[in-house]
């Protein structure tokens, strides 16, 4: 079945491969990239999306930048992750396309409300700002929405603090929005994406692919894994942004578990915590959790997806 989505993304090495994944994937029906501050400023992250958009051939769909500041807090970036255009690595090529003159907030709902109702998922990657102003301009998207599969989070740990993750720590007061509207939230984070890491063999399939967007991710990982290994140790970078739509593809790929899940507001040192409740599975809630991936048949996706293109 083809899978309607609006990729709400802060590209981000992770969230290039995410679009291209979506675009590349015959069973997405990309209806809209929008934009929001996030791994950089709104500016660079939003040249990044229309450099992706002209790498990948993405064509056709309106993209539409959004908010360029959290709800309450201050602008916080990631360029020890992504460097310093928010998409370090690669040459980007020069974007033809161009933004909607519409704010991505305005095209998000203009696109729930005037498709059929439970037919559009929301695949945010980025932090939950635009979701969260979409939701409280115009409440009715709530109900319409099919479910939104988010990138953030984690039960188990932290990427930006010891127990927060960059999404949910950067806008806080957008996540408790989100997670709290009563529409259906599956949150893949960190102990889920922490599963899908670009080895080397996995880089070696991309390069072997002999085209210009598998060069591409080949080069955007190259990067990122190094900016990984220097900020947090690891071996192999993990390709969060990805999840998301991959579990909308194809939801066999990643087990998950309902759970209630909680924003942390006030906590010194656990601001932007996803408080997952484990002592009661079975308390009615809207919230899921991805648990476990199946890597070797998310890989072949992504690559596949990526061949497409
Ligand atoms: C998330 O933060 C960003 O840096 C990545 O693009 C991803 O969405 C991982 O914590
Ligand atoms: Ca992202």
């Amino acid at each position: 079945m083809i899978q309607k989505i609006i990729l709400d993304c802060d590209p981000g090495h992770d969230d290039a491969i995410a679009m291209m994944l979506a675009w590349g994937n015959p069973n997405i029906d990309l209806l809209a990239v929008t934009t929001v501050v996030g791994n950089q400023t709104l500016e660079k992250v939003s040249r990044n999306a229309l450099a992706v958009a002209e790498m990948a051939n993405i064509h056709g769909i309106p993209f539409a930048k959004g908010c360029p500041r959290p709800l309450v807090r201050e602008i916080e970036n990631a360029p020890t992750i992504h460097g310093d255009s928010g998409m370090d690595g690669p040459l980007l090529p020069e974007p033809t396309m161009q933004f909607e003159d519409i704010h991505a907030v305005n095209l998000i709902i203009d696109l729930i409300m005037s498709h059929p109702e439970k037919t559009i998922t929301l695949v945010p990657t980025g932090g939950l700002t635009n979701i969260a102003m979409a939701a409280r301009l115009e409440p009715r998207i709530i109900e319409r929405v099919k479910e939104v599969v988010l990138m953030g989070g984690g039960y188990h740990t932290g990427n930006w603090s010891a127990v927060a993750e960059f999404n949910i720590k950067i806008d806080p007061e957008a996540a408790h929005i989100v997670f709290n509207a009563g529409w259906k939230v599956t949150m893949v984070g960190l102990d889920l994406t922490h599963q899908a890491l670009a080895t080397p063999d996995v880089i070696a399939r991309f390069s072997s692919l002999q085209s210009k967007p598998g060069q591409f991710v080949v080069e955007l990982l190259a990067f990122f894994g190094k900016m990984y290994k220097q900020a947090q140790g690891f071996d192999a970078p993990p390709v969060h942004d990805a999840c998301a739509v991959a579990y909308v593809i194809d939801p066999t790929l990643i087990e998950v578990q309902q759970v209630p899940v909680n924003i942390e507001l006030t906590g010194t040192h656990t601001l932007g915590m996803t408080v997952a409740d484990f002592r009661y599975p079975i308390k009615p809630c809207h919230t899921w959790v991805a648990k476990k991936l199946d890597k070797e048949r998310f890989w072949d996706l992504v690559i596949e997806s990526v061949k497409n293109l």
